[in-house]
């Protein structure tokens, strides 16, 4: 997929509040997420990773929150487990059609079924795999430890649940030296004050991180053992449990 460069946050804006995963962001989504998320481009070659050791023959793989396939793509190309498909979901009409123009490109392999859908409407089913790429921030807080549970439910024996986050800090001075490290890395991808600033705002009510300690006690409470993050970039983190 061709990468548009993301100037959306470039000019003074009116109003900054309420960011959608609209039109306008879809077609600089690659662009964005890649200059936006230190370590984003190693962290999806690892899921796929991930997935090769934990997909078990004739079961099924989750992508909830699949945007534009990156997650689902890594996944197809790794995994190596018979008889299995990969169950992409997302609510956003932008992103599914888009994703779903590139897959009628792509020939063969892993069937990657999409799904427009809410993931927390979404059945679990089978499941040896679950990824939620940077998905769970987005969910309402009260909705997560139901969508946690409501995956384990669907999880099958030692399947894994992969779940990348930006997280918070509980400590005020770790938060800020963890801000401020996020916000060099977004200059040295060539975002100016003005866009950083202008995102920050867009997403303050919209992306609401939790704490590690947070995602490990829900983690906990959903049934799920072993849970240990396996990757870390400043406030930028992934971590994997299983059933
Ligand atoms: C940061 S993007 C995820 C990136 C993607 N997983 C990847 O690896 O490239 C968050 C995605 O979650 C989707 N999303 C947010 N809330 C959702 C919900 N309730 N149901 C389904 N999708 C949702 C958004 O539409 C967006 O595409």
């Amino acid at each position: 997929m061709s990468k548009e460069y993301d100037k959306l946050f470039a000019t003074n804006r009116a109003r900054t509040t309420g960011f959608k995963f609209d039109d306008q962001v879809v077609r600089v989504f690659p662009d964005m997420i890649t200059r936006s998320v230190p370590g984003y481009e190693l962290v999806v070659p690892m899921i796929g990773l991930l997935a090769r050791r934990y997909a078990q023959p004739g079961s099924n793989l989750y992508d909830l929150g699949c945007s534009l396939g990156a997650t689902s793509l890594a996944m197809a190309g790794a995994v190596n487990a018979k008889d299995v498909q990969i169950i992409a979901v997302d609510n956003s009409t932008a992103m599914v059609s888009q994703f779903g123009k590139l897959l009628e490109e792509l020939k063969g392999g892993i069937p990657i079924r999409i799904r427009h859908q809410d993931i927390l409407e979404t059945s679990i089913e089978d499941a040896s795999v679950v990824v939620l790429n940077f998905t769970l921030q987005f969910i309402e807080r009260e909705h997560r430890q139901h969508l946690l549970n409501t995956i384990a439910a669907g999880m099958k024996k030692d399947a894994a649940l992969v779940v990348s986050e930006k997280i918070l800090f509980a400590d005020e001075q770790e938060q800020a030296y963890q801000t401020a490290w996020h916000h060099d890395f977004k200059r040295t991808q060539g975002y100016s004050e003005l866009e950083i600033a202008q995102k920050r705002d867009a997403l303050e009510d919209v992306l609401r991180p939790d704490t590690e300690e947070i995602h490990f006690r829900r983690f906990e409470q959903a049934g799920l053992s072993q849970p240990r993050r396996w990757f870390q970039c400043f406030s930028f983190a992934s971590y994997i449990a299983f059933k």
